[in-house]
Order: structure tokens, then sequence, then C-alpha cells
């Protein structure tokens, strides 16, 4: 060092320093999802990217979901032959090449212009699911036209019973085989940052926004040529109110705090699939969707979006996991962003992980084939933790994969 800074100068060498920390990756040296999450917050206008990254109100839950996480430890066993690693396996009987699916997300169209598309189709070609929220930019039908493969469902119950029932209508006509019940979001989480940032229906159009967006031209005209500009499967409500304000008041007041189990039963009498209840953190809860009908419980705290002082999903799973037995499936989301996660998720008794962000930043980074490579690294880091830890089969990950957990 002392000698390249005699020939360089210090000033260069910290010049050039400097740079690289704050470089964004190439393609080639993308090496995880951190990575896919710089190349995206260079894409995407601060809002969108910000929006993305976000938690409610004081963010205690957000980065309670990381740190249970990473409190977590795998057992390292090398005299096995592993020689075989299975990672195909079925999720509520849908077949799925990693134990993944792409979580509903609301915007993804915002991150990326035709970002549902886009991400369906990775979903497609990579072999898991992709689950299409209620809140998405393109419709079920634009979605349905663009992948072979049926996606599945997300759905936020509406007050109007009626306005639910045509949504779980289209979801059927567009084969979907699964619907994914969301019970977390009855009222909505504060998100700081989007209230800062003017973000919501309609967007404050402030001057930073106009800078923020100015900023990224290739992100601008990808919107500008893109199917939608708003919630694409809320079209028939917006006809009937008029205008982006009027919206505004429908959505918020949609949203329905009178949902419980009896809805779900009604739910499940119209929908002739799969169901998965997301949002469960409790074995109360998880007993009473049982007990309604659920195929499958997702353990999820929204990614830290909602309840800020929840519990991680890692510290909720296990008195989850004891009351449903083996009853219905379990799944986990909130937090997870590399294959070694999910080997934990599995580990502690998860059939797979829904992931979000993860996903999300692959797509902000290089649409379709962004969210690719952020499955692609998933089932690599996946791989390489199976094989340091014995572990052959996705099917057949002991508890004890985990330091101190019973086997
Ligand atoms: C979400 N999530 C979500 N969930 C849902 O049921 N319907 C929705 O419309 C949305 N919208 C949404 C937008 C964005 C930008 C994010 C990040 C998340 C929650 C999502 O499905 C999932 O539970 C979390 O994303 C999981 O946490 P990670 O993987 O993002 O940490």
């Amino acid at each position: 060092m002392k000698f390249a800074n005699r020939v360089f100068g210090s000033k260069a060498i910290e010049a050039v320093a400097t740079a690289r920390a704050t470089s964004v990756p190439q393609w080639d040296a993308i090496a995880n999802i951190e990575d896919l999450r710089a190349v995206a917050r260079s894409r995407v206008p601060r809002t969108f990217f910000e929006y993305v990254e976000a938690g409610s109100y004081d963010e205690l839950t957000l980065r309670a979901n990381r740190a249970a996480l990473g409190a977590l430890e795998l057992r390292q066993r090398v005299m096995v032959d592993v020689s075989s690693r299975v990672q195909a396996t079925t999720i509520v009987d849908q077949p799925v090449s990693m134990p993944v699916a792409l979580a509903p997300a609301g915007l993804t169209g915002a991150v990326h212009a035709n970002g549902e598309i886009y991400a369906a189709r990775a979903a497609e070609a990579f072999g898991v699911p992709f689950c299409l929220s209620t809140m998405s930019v393109c419709s079920i039908e634009d979605v349905a036209a663009a992948v072979v493969k049926p996606f599945w469902f997300q759905l936020y119950l509406m007050k109007d019973r009626g306005f639910s029932r045509s949504l779980i209508e289209r979801a059927h006509a567009a084969r979907c085989p699964v619907l994914v019940l969301t019970m977390d979001l009855h009222v909505e989480g504060r998100r700081t940052v989007d209230v800062h940032n003017g973000l919501g229906i309609p967007p404050r159009l402030t001057l930073a926004n106009i800078l923020d967006i100015a900023m990224h031209p290739r992100w601008a005209l990808g919107m500008l040529r893109s199917k939608e500009f708003t919630f694409g499967n809320l079209k028939d409500a917006i006809r009937n109110s008029g205008n982006l304000g009027a919206l505004s008041e429908w959505v918020k007041q949609q949203f329905d705090p009178s949902f419980d189990r009896h809805d779900l039963e009604w739910v499940r009498q119209l929908w002739p699939g799969k169901i998965i209840v997301k949002g469960i953190l409790d074995p109360q809860d998880a007993e009473l969707a049982v007990a309604a009908g659920a195929d499958a419980i997702l353990v999820s705290n929204h990614g830290g979006r909602q309840l800020d002082g929840a519990p991680s999903t890692v510290e909720a799973f296990p008195a989850v996991r004891d009351a449903v037995g083996e009853r219905a499936e379990l799944l986990l989301d909130s937090g997870i962003r590399s294959g070694l996660d999910l080997l934990k998720a599995l580990g502690l008794g998860a059939r797979g992980c829904f992931i979000g962000r993860a996903y999300l930043y692959g797509l902000g980074a290089w649409g379709e084939a962004g969210v690719h490579k952020a499955l692609s690294l998933i089932s690599e880091e996946l791989d390489a933790g199976m094989a340091l830890t014995g572990v052959t089969d996705v099917k057949m990950v002991p508890r004890d994969v985990l330091m101190g957990r019973a086997g």
C-alpha cells in the first residue's frame, strides 16, 4: 500500500477505493441478492425502491426477521455422501423445481415496467410458482396471456363481497390452481418512508419525485411503453369510482376489518383449488385457519410491513408448527435472502418459502433476467448449503440441521 501510495499518490488510490466501494456490480460480478439490490437501487426511482425496502413504523419487525435468521446456526456434516442432491419437491401438490414461490407484491409493475409479467415468466422458466397480488399493476388476464403455466393468485378480501367473488372467478377462469388469502392487511401498517415520499393513491407529484424519475430514464421509458399504469385488477372499481382520488377512498374503505374465519369458510366454498392462508403468526389463528379449510399456512409478518413489534417468522414458526402438525403444509416468508436462509427455514419444518424483496431486487435490476438470476443464486446457495450439511433431499431436511434443535 505504501508503495502504491508513492507511485500513484494517496488521493488517486482513495478515489479508486471509493469508486469501487460505491460502484454498481456488473452482471458477471453478481454474487448474491445484496448485489442485485445495489443494481436495483441505481435503476429504480428512489420512491419505488424505498417502497420495496420499507418496513412499517420503526421497522423493528423488519430487522428482527433478518436477525433471527442470522442467529440460526447450521450444523456442518462432512462425513456423508452428498453426491446427489435434490431440490425438486411439491408445495400444495404443485411440482416446484426448488421449494420457493414468488410472493405477491402490490405495485410490482412500478419496480419495472410490466413487472408482474416478467416475474411470472422468470418463475415459469425456473419452475417455481409466481403469485400475483390483488394490488398488481398488470391484471390477472394480462399475466395469464403472457405465460403458459398457470400462476397463483393472492386475494385481499374486499368489503364488497360481490367484487371479491368476481376476483375469485377471474382467478379461476385464468386457471390459477392456488389461492393465497392474505389475512394480515385488514388495516394498513404505515410505512414512514412512503409518507415522506408522497407514495399514495394518487401519488403526490413533488419536484423531488419528478427529478427522481427524470434521473432514471431507462425506467421511465419502460413505463411509457407499459400495458398498465394503475391497479389492473381493480379497473372495474376504478371505472365506478371515476378518478384516482375516488379510487384511493374506495381501496382504503374496502380493506375489511370484519374478516374472520367465517369469511375464510365462504372463500373455501367458492374456491375449488388449494388455499394458502398468509399472514399467520399465532398458533390459535393457525388452528382456526386449518379448521376453516386452509391447505397450507404461510407464517408471515408481511415482510415486516404490518404489525411492527410482532415476532420474526423464525421465532413464531415453531409454535405454529406444533399446533398444526400434519394437518396442513407449513410455509414461511419474511427476510429470506439466500439459499442458506431457505435451508434454515426447511430445518425449522417449513415445506418451502415465499420470497418478496429478493426477487423484486432482481426485477428492478434486470427485469425478467434479474428475477431468474435471483432464483439461480438462491438455488446455488441452497445446493452448497445442502452439500455441507449432509442433506440430499429438500423433502427430508432434519430438524437438527440447525444447531441446538432436537432431531
Ligand atoms: C408485499 N407483500 C404483500 N403481500 C400480500 O399478500 N399482498 C401484497 O400486495 C403485498 N405487497 C407487497 C409489496 C412489497 C413491495 C413487499 C416487499 C411485500 C408481502 C409479501 O407477499 C411477503 O410476505 C414479503 O415480501 C416477505 O418478506 P421479504 O421476502 O420481502 O423479506
